[in-house]
């Protein structure tokens, strides 16, 4: 049966045959319920990519992203990639279960349900909620509040740079960056911006925005976000616990930020070495490539406004190539990613998209190889959850598919109110 890879190029198809690549799902022939599934499609996992998973509510985006991570880690060169996923509703906890629930479709598949050893890290200040609710947790993660800028604060705050607390934040930070270097808390932030001449509204309501921020759970006295990138590791960020509290988003974004600022710097002077020792003859990897999963990616890197992880994520989507890291995007409307990340995708999964808008911004990304508009192939998909289109730019082509089950527990199911 010949192969499907996507994202890979017929060089490295040569050269590596399926080492590397993971099983995405099963090709769709045929339309609508005619449609039956026939060669398998993998995907490559070995070099990096700018991936956008989209559809809408309920069509397995989540579900699709949670079989990336499963293929990350059973891979053979697993060793050479560290996973991160960014999750914001707590939805992927439960790969450290078994998917029982669809024993029978697994093996249809050649699969056994399979539990996941994945490090859920969760807010330092926010254990007891987590233990309240009883939902499993590997350890507790910090950002160190020294290692913001003004700006990443103003964002996080939601606050406008040129406003009088902007300003009185800007000064405030300098100052400690100056005298502290990145050696202090918010309570020094809180007591700092006490010492300069700005009228009391102006104080409080700044220090109020502060106090909120401290009672986020993220702050402590060192970034605790090295280890996440060792080899072979899962890392699941759960930060459903920030909820919809209207800050709930700019804190999600401000550890992303970080992370991949992080991450980035890392694997940077990691390839230098890397150069360096090629040059000489050695083969060496120093750190894994690092594939970085989030859901709900348009609340990160929004086509409109700006959120303290744009930057970081856009310089990822725009050098990721070179030190190595990659990146799938998981959001029910594309048309709401911000234009650069969309341009950037060089992998597209699409579950069923109904919005206008959201079927044209996919097909200005592909449009060159699109023998028909995007609209005919969604449509000629049959209407059941985990079907899609893979638009792959390696190969230019577009292939209808069905993903494949998951191995681990979906805790992101559709509800409904049968009693059954
Ligand atoms: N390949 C598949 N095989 C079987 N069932 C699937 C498949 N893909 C998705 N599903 C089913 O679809 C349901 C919804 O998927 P998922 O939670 O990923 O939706 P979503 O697109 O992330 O929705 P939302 O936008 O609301 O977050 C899953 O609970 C699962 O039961
Ligand atoms: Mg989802």
């Amino acid at each position: 049966m010949p192969k499907i890879i996507v994202g890979r190029d017929s060089e490295d198809v040569e050269k590596h045959g399926l080492d590397g690549t993971g099983l995405l799902g099963k090709h769709l022939v045929g339309e609508k319920e005619e449609a039956h599934m026939a060669n398998p499609v993998y995907i490559d996992l070995a070099r990096p990519h700018v991936m956008g998973i989209f559809g809408k509510r309920g069509t397995g985006k989540s579900y699709s992203m949670g079989t990336i991570a499963e293929e990350l880690h059973d891979s053979e060169i697993s060793d050479n990639l560290s996973t991160i996923i960014i999750d914001s509703m707590g939805v992927y906890w439960s790969m450290e279960r078994p998917n029982e629930r669809a024993a029978g479709i697994l093996e249809d598949w050649g699969f056994k349900p399979e539990s996941y050893d994945a490090n859920i890290y969760i807010p330092a200040g926010k254990e007891s909620e987590f233990s309240k609710k009883d939902i499993p947790y590997t350890d507790t993660f910090t950002i160190n509040p020294g290692e913001l800028s003004s700006e990443e604060w103003c964002m996080a705050l939601q606050i406008d740079r040129n406003s009088d607390m902007g300003v009185l934040l800007d000064r405030t930070i300098t100052k400690l960056k100056e005298t502290a270097d990145e050696n202090y808390r918010v309570r020094h932030i809180r007591k700092g911006i006490e010492k300069f001449d700005f009228n009391n509204s102006t104080v409080r309501g700044l220090d109020n925005r502060l106090k909120n921020a401290d009672e986020w759970g993220v702050f402590g006295k060192e970034s605790s976000l090295e280890g996440l990138t060792d080899r072979g590791e899962m890392s699941i960020i759960d930060m459903s616990v920030f909820g919809e509290m209207s800050a709930g988003w700019s804190v999600r974004a401000l550890v992303v930020g970080l992370l991949c600022k992080r991450i980035l710097r890392e694997r940077m002077d990691a390839r230098r070495i890397e150069e360096i020792d090629e040059m000489q003859g050695l083969q060496k990897n120093e750190m894994p490539i690092t594939w970085m999963l989030i859901d709900e990616a348009h609340q990160f890197l929004p086509s409109d406004g700006k959120t303290p992880a744009t930057d970081p994520l856009l310089q990822w989507v725009k050098v990721g190539r070179e030190p190595g890291v990659s990146l799938v995007l998981a959001t029910q409307q594309p048309a709401k990613l911000h234009p650069n990340a969309l341009s950037q995708c060089d992998l597209v999964l699409s579950h069923r998209l109904t919005a206008k808008q959201d079927m044209e911004s996919l097909s200005e990304i592909m449009q060159t190889y699109m023998r028909k508009g995007i609209k005919q192939y969604i449509d000629g998909l049959p209407d059941e959850p985990g079907t899609g289109i893979v638009l792959d730019d390696n190969s230019e082509r577009i292939f209808p598919l069905k993903t494949r089950p998951r191995k681990s527990w979906h805790a992101g199911g559709t509800p409904d109110a049968f009693n059954d």
